[in-house]
């Protein structure tokens, strides 16, 4: 007789606050999703108290739909994981906290999962009526997010080697602060993704932020050459497709550059890549195109995958209990 596991996941280390029932660290059961980010978009960032605010109301109502949509109820799950870290110390308490008692009272185990790791978890979770083509291990992994650049070697889901950084603004951040710069609000990255997209060639070249010899990155040079251009040339902020287009072209090339790289020096020919910036076409586009002439399957999260959910914390978790 096989037994499965339905671990519960709770995430809220920003301004969404998720919930998730995921089986056996692979089918996600149910994956509910609620964000503060509306409250946010006026002050040009999230504002840590409003978020925590607003998941302390909602955390309840979202667990309890995440059980629902799975037929599991909470006596039923065999662990909790909860996001313990990176992230906003008021948001990630609420979902500890809530997390803590729901285990407590149920009399399951609780797991911690990193964020930063469990977004790329993202790649290895399917649908239930998805017969997906899961990746294999060891693999390279990039995470691009809000709050995070980093390369890992992942030989399994308990050992995520990190190999490098950016040193700066990570590449989420990067996206955001020139769309504040061009007038396009927050968050930055799907806007200029689409400007970019509809931008027919520019002649304008921001020179990416090598770094030889290491794996870190850097994209606080790009985001002040951007500044710079746009205070010489005001007339851009009427036609940012330009500098959006250029800016986009900088970044990207050094994220598929440094992957590359990596997968090339350790032999390893999975790439996975996790974080809000996943969801960047451009970046999908020439990673995948890379890994083509260089042999390495490159492999991307669903879209709603990419931002922060529950399910990568509760697929994760599984692994990372089986432990
Ligand atoms: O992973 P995430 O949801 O939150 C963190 O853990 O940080 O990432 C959010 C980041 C934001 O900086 C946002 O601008 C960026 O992901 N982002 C994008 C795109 N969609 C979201 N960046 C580039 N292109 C996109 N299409
Ligand atoms: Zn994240």
């Amino acid at each position: 007789m096989i037994f499965s596991m339905n671990i519960l996941g709770i995430e809220t280390s920003c301004d969404e606050t998720s919930a998730s029932v995921v089986r056996d660290g692979e089918v996600i059961l149910s994956n509910v999703v609620a964000t503060s980010l509306k409250e946010h978009e006026k002050y040009g960032g999230v504002i840590p108290e409003i978020a925590s605010r607003r998941q302390l109301e909602s955390i309840t109502a979202v667990v309890e739909e995440a059980l629902r949509t799975a037929d599991v109820k909470a006596n039923d799950v065999d662990a909790v994981a909860v996001t313990r870290e990176p992230g906003l110390i008021g948001s990630l308490l609420v979902g500890i906290s809530f997390a803590r008692a729901l285990a407590w009272a149920v009399h399951k185990p609780i797991v911690d999962v990193n964020h930063i790791e469990a977004h790329l978890y993202a790649s290895f979770l399917r649908r239930a009526d998805e017969h997906a083509d899961l990746p294999p291990l060891p693999a390279v992994g990039l995470v691009v997010s809000g709050g995070h650049t980093s390369l890992y070697r992942i030989n399994d889901f308990t050992v995520f080697e990190l190999l490098g950084q950016t040193r700066d603004d990570a590449a989420g951040e990067a996206y955001d602060k020139v769309a504040r710069i061009l007038g396009l609000g927050y968050p930055g990255g799907p806007v200029i993704d689409k400007l970019a997209r509809g931008c027919g060639g520019t002649d304008i070249v921001f020179a990416p932020a090598k770094l030889p010899d290491t794996y870190d990155f850097s994209f606080s040079g790009v985001k002040t050459a951007v500044l710079y251009h746009t205070r010489k040339h005001p007339e851009v902020l009427a036609r940012p497709e330009s500098v959006a287009s250029a800016f986009q072209t900088s970044v990207v090339k050094v994220l598929v550059d440094k992957s590359m790289a990596v997968c090339q020096s350790t032999g390893v020919r999975t790439l996975v890549v996790g974080g809000g910036v996943a969801a960047n076409s451009a970046l999908r586009e020439s990673l995948r195109a890379a890994g083509e002439s260089k042999g390495v399957r490159v492999y991307f999260p669903p879209l709603p995958l990419c931002m922060d959910n529950a399910a990568m914390i509760a697929g994760l978790g599984y692994r990372l209990l089986k432990r």
